[in-house]
């Protein structure tokens, strides 16, 4: 219905990579409006900043039929739109969301359950990998290990004093 490239500040410090879009997000042409996007929101505010600071997107630009997982050439398609994003607004940190965020952002074979919690590279900038909030709605104890990646982002973006 309509491409979902991303929303937010072009001047971000912190940048926000999930999967895909959803049906409310293929609807409103928005990034994260629906359940998991309600508490993408809420772990933003909880780190004291609003939507409106940072820069959300996904790798795939596109909602997937029926909300199947990025196929691998769809990705292929995708990550130069990606790559220019986080070249125009150069931020500080990416926190990459999920499996598939992980995976496009880092080029690797690892999941998410290995990497999660650790600071990786990508094109010099530190991404923290962490769950996806759709498998906190699913997984709900889950959510104290976020809010541990979340501190280390944080306490990062103090550091660079920005
Ligand atoms: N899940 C995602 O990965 N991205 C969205 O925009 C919404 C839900």
């Amino acid at each position: 219905n309509k491409v979902v490239f991303g929303d937010g500040n072009l001047k971000a410090k912190l940048v926000f990579v999930g999967e895909a879009p959803g049906a409310d997000e293929d609807e409103q042409g928005l990034p994260f409006v629906g359940r998991a996007g309600q508490l993408l929101t809420k772990i933003i505010e909880a780190m004291g900043m609003t939507r409106g600071q940072v820069f959300i997107c996904n790798v795939l630009k596109c909602r997937p039929p029926n909300n199947r997982p990025p196929a691998p050439e769809e990705v292929v398609h995708c990550r130069p739109y990606l790559k220019q994003q986080l070249e125009i607004i150069k931020p500080e940190v990416i926190v990459a969301l999920g499996n598939h965020a992980v995976r496009a952002l880092l080029q690797t074979e690892q999941g998410i359950s290995a990497l999660r919690g650790t600071f990786q590279t990508y094109e010099g900038i530190p991404v923290m990998c962490t769950y996806h909030p759709a498998y906190l709605l699913r997984s709900p104890g889950e959510k104290r290990k976020v809010w541990e990646d979340m501190k280390k982002v944080m306490k990062l973006l103090e550091k660079s004093g920005k």
